[in-house]
């Protein structure tokens, strides 16, 4: 029988942890993909820093080169697995002003200049994909894309950071200080040597920008999310959380909700909260990833996997490839960005949450009225307080948990608390999220 399937070019831009698996399982899945896709895909060139640099996977030398134009220029899909801005965002708008379909799985990119990759995509009829962009394996792109396209989506709030995740969780279960777990994540490769990206929250930042856009049909840039991260997490946190039965989690929270002055908006921020263990995200555990969606019409979704490591993230590249290829054999293309909804990005400070602060007070008589008083002054009201153990001489220490109030409102009282004199020391402030 004549094989009658056109055979589709395609250019790997990096050779690393996903490249490498990227390259594998095109070359171990070569017949089920091109019966998947309609099309042999065949890697004509893998653009790398170093040709004679060892590598997880055998590459035929003939299509290394470390020339962006020849690995590029005439292709028929490009995947860009370089991370970072630059040179990625130079070598993506040179294959979308080609025509040149782009699966990309860089999150910084995406988060930074999304609306500029759409715009060059629709303008030459380029596919533009990005399912790896957001935590590795899991659908949740596609998810939001394509199967929630006839709904309204409400929420989004996940775990889209496995590096933290395995952190916190090794905090909580293994009483490790954030020192010591940081560096065993270091050890066993999930974090970088320079970890700023993940423990201050960038990386999820840029994956909360992804899912609120997707979400609301908005542009959300990473500059329109608030971001704390987890570096003032400590051993004390983990265990009042413990006692509360909650656990520390790093979310990402993006929402729709109505402003003060009544106008609908969208609202996106990433910061460590207690998280009820009755929550599904509070059992997420080690690197894994969960994404929590809620649509009017749908309900609660979750959605839960790998979110990083070369196969799992090679899994959502090779879906996108996929599709980008079958397209560009026989017509189609992915969906254009749609932001159709124009909502505004409504200030975080203006978000509802609760807070439970631990405080260092004076041991003395009238020392909780006062601290009382502060909530009562800024309108934020009490839900419990719990003194837990003497630390100093003269000192206690006590666990307040708010209702919900103003973000703003509540970070008022905690500066109020800070300066008041019957107070030593803040000694922590955490949002309590999915109750
Ligand atoms: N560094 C990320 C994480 C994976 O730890 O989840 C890539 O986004």
């Amino acid at each position: 029988m004549t094989d009658t399937h056109p055979t589709i070019d395609v250019a790997v831009l990096g050779a690393g942890t996903v490249g490498s698996q990227v390259i594998r399982i095109l070359g171990e899945q070569a017949d089920d993909l091109t019966a998947r896709s309609g099309a042999k895909i065949r890697v004509a060139s893998v653009l790398v820093r170093n040709p004679e640099a060892p590598r997880d996977v055998d590459v035929d030398p003939s299509v290394l080169t470390t020339d962006p134009a020849t690995a590029i220029d005439g292709r028929d899909v490009v995947v860009e697995l370089i991370g970072g801005i630059e040179p990625a965002r130079t070598f993506v708008r040179r294959a979308l002003d080609q025509g040149i379909s782009v699966v990309t799985g860089n999150k910084a990119l995406l988060a930074a200049h999304g609306p500029e990759l759409y715009e060059a995509a629709a303008a030459s009829g380029a596919d533009l994909y990005y399912e790896a962009a957001v935590a590795g394996a899991v659908p949740v792109v596609y998810g939001l894309r394509e199967s929630l396209a006839g709904d309204r989506v409400t929420r989004v709030m996940g775990i889209v950071n496995g590096t933290t995740n395995f952190i916190l969780d090794s905090m909580a279960t293994k009483g490790m200080t954030y020192e010591e777990a940081l560096s065993q994540a270091q050890r066993l490769g999930f974090a970088e040597a320079d970890p700023s990206a993940d423990v201050d929250g960038l990386d999820a930042a840029a994956k909360c920008a992804i899912l609120a856009s997707l979400a609301f049909h908005t542009r959300v840039g990473i500059e329109d999310v608030a971001v704390e991260g987890i570096t003032g997490i400590t051993t004390e946190d983990m265990a009042e959380a413990a006692l509360t039965g909650h656990a520390v989690k790093l979310l990402a929270i993006a929402e729709r909700r109505v402003g003060e002055d009544g106008t609908e908006g969208v609202s996106a921020r990433v910061h460590p909260a207690l998280v009820p263990g009755d929550n599904p995200l509070a059992t997420v555990a080690g690197a894994f990833n969960a994404i929590v969606v809620e649509g009017e019409a749908a309900g609660r979704l979750m959605f839960y996997g790998q979110g990083a490591g070369g196969a799992p993230t090679a899994s959502a590249v090779l879906s996108d490839l996929v599709a980008a290829v079958h397209h560009r054999a026989h017509g189609g293309n992915a969906p254009r960005e749609s932001v159709y909804a124009h909502l505004p990005i409504l200030d975080a400070g203006l978000s509802h949450t609760r807070y439970q602060i631990r405080l260092k007070v004076e041991d003395r008589l009238g020392v909780l009225s006062d601290v009382a008083g502060i909530f009562a002054r800024h309108g934020v009201s009490i839900q419990s307080v719990h003194q837990r153990y003497n630390t100093d001489p003269g000192a206690a220490t006590i666990v307040i948990a708010t209702h919900t109030a103003r973000e703003a409102d509540l970070r008022a009282v905690a500066n109020a608390l800070g300066q008041s004199g019957a107070v030593r020391e803040v000694l922590s402030t955490l949002r309590v999220e999915g109750e």
